[in-house]
């Protein structure tokens, strides 16, 4: 790709700067606009920082991502929910926890509409959004568990970076109703596949048990002892979190912290035997399944809701702060708190941008998809007679044909040259002949034109088309 063009990658570089990408994204396949200097105009208004539009060019490969997504959560039996992109406020507070970062500081809150009298926020999560609407709906009556699976954008204020934007996108997967362990294991068995089948390798699940209310809170008492102890040797940051979130303190990425937190009491060896039994029936459940881990004492995620179960994926090697691939784990009291009656869930987040941004630093062979070009384009000798044209291209959308109808008032050579420019497969001519109910088609790749008649010429492109693609079917 020249240095005009745009990628993913590239992409985050520009949020990094704090400006959304203005270069040219040239779709794959096309060329630039110009070739010399780029004549456009400062634009008056750009996206907001931290956000970006997603171009033609690369929503080819994004879509791929979305099917294969949808088609994964089909396979393993997930249906599809669609929450609200705001909440009233409360419902994160509660539910992802009002000292967590995402709560605190990252909460896009809208302005209040006094003849409402409720406070609303943009998402920054789905999984507080989908408890509600399981409470709601009364869905604790169903066949347990139940199985839902939500995708889309999601929010958080946050300082934008690589890999690190404002609205977002994740692919998220929860199952309602089942304590585990088994569960638990098929959740990360699913989310491992589906790395493997969206072509990105060197994937790794760091797994971790973080108790539950029986044995968590001797283990934070412990630990808060521990650093406090410690507490000269405690960067200004973790400092402050020790008094308000200490378990936040075990994944800090401050180099600091390193040697501090390898000497910490894990909270794998103090979990109460209910805990223990499920921590060690996941790992069971993951051999047998031969998906590989890797255990992660200081694995604690950022949101409140989570016992026992936490993951995280990671490209082998990249396991910094904005490298969280997805995240997940056990929420057994985020129903319950959010009104229901107590009732275990299970799930995870993939986040599809940063998916994106690996795919394409690995050159991935799905990093970047190509959209298939229009199968026909219909060009007429009478560059005024539009009519016919987009009649004729019209039936042939109706046959299920991709196809372009030329509705510029321009010659036939020029008309023709567009439509090879556009990669189509054939022109479909409309002169004289259509007297005789007769158009030209041409196969644009092959240089040869034969004379069709209007009646057969979605079939005869379907039947071309298909064995251009497919190779000719057997005899
Ligand atoms: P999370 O770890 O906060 O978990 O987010 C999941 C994933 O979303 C992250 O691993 C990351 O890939 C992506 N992500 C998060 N923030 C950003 C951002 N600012 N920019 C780009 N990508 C981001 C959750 O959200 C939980 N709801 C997951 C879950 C579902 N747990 C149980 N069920």
């Amino acid at each position: 790709m020249g240095s005009r063009g745009w990628s993913p990658a590239t992409a985050g570089r520009d949020l990094a700067r704090g400006t959304p990408s203005t270069e040219p994204r040239s779709t794959a396949g096309s060329s630039p606009p110009f070739d010399g200097l780029d004549c456009r105009p400062m634009p008056t208004y750009r996206a907001p920082r931290g956000t970006r539009d997603l171009l033609p060019g690369e929503t080819a490969t994004w879509t791929r991502l979305e099917r294969l997504a949808a088609d994964l959560a089909a396979r393993y039996g997930y249906h599809r929910i669609e929450t609200p992109l705001f909440e009233l406020t409360d419902v994160f507070e509660r539910g992802v926890g009002e000292v967590t970062d995402i709560v605190e500081k990252e909460l896009f809150r809208l302005a209040p509409r006094t003849e409402e009298g409720e406070a609303w926020a943009l998402r920054p999560e789905p999984t507080a959004g989908i408890v509600r609407a399981y409470v709601q709906h009364g869905m604790q009556t169903w066949p347990q568990p139940v199985k839902l699976t939500e995708t889309g954008p999601m929010f958080r204020y946050d300082r934008p970076q690589a890999g690190r934007y404002r609205q977002f996108w994740q692919w998220d997967v929860e199952a309602i109703g089942d304590p585990g362990p088994a569960i638990d294991a098929e959740i990360i068995e699913l989310a491992t596949r589906f790395y493997r089948e969206a072509g990105l390798a060197g994937v790794e699940v760091q797994l971790n048990s973080i108790g539950d209310p029986a044995c968590r809170p001797a283990y934070v008492a412990e630990l808060t002892a521990y650093f406090r102890a410690n507490v000269s040797a405690l960067p200004e940051l973790e400092r402050d979190r020790l008094e308000r979130n200490v378990l936040r303190l075990l994944d800090s990425k401050d180099p600091a912290m390193a040697a501090l937190n390898a000497a910490a009491p894990r909270i794998t060896d103090r979990l109460c035997g209910l805990c223990a039994e499920h921590f060690a029936g996941v790992q069971t459940h993951l051999d047998a399944l031969g998906v590989p881990y890797r255990l992660a004492p200081g694995l604690v995620r950022g949101l409140d809701y989570y016992t026992r179960t936490a993951f995280e994926f990671y490209v082998v090697g990249r396991e910094g702060q904005q490298q969280a691939l997805a995240g997940g784990g056990r929420y057994d009291g985020l129903v319950e708190l959010l009104g229901g009656r107590p009732t275990p869930g299970i799930g995870f987040g993939i986040g599809l941008d940063r998916l994106l941004l690996a795919l394409a630093e690995t050159n991935a062979p799905g990093a970047s998809v190509v959209e298939p070009p229009l199968v026909a384009v219909v060009v007429g000798a009478d560059p005024d007679d539009t009519v016919t044209r987009l009649r004729v291209a019209t039936d042939l959308r109706a046959a299920g044909i991709a196809a372009r109808a030329e509705l510029g008032r321009r010659k036939l050579g020029k008309q023709l040259e567009a439509a090879a420019r556009d990669q189509a497969h054939f022109a479909v001519i409309v002169g004289d002949e259509l007297a005789a109910g007769e158009v030209g088609l041409r196969d644009l790749p092959a240089g040869t034109q034969k004379l069709v008649a209007i009646e057969d010429l979605a079939r005869e492109i379907g039947r071309s088309h298909g064995a251009h693609r497919h190779g000719p079917a057997p005899d």
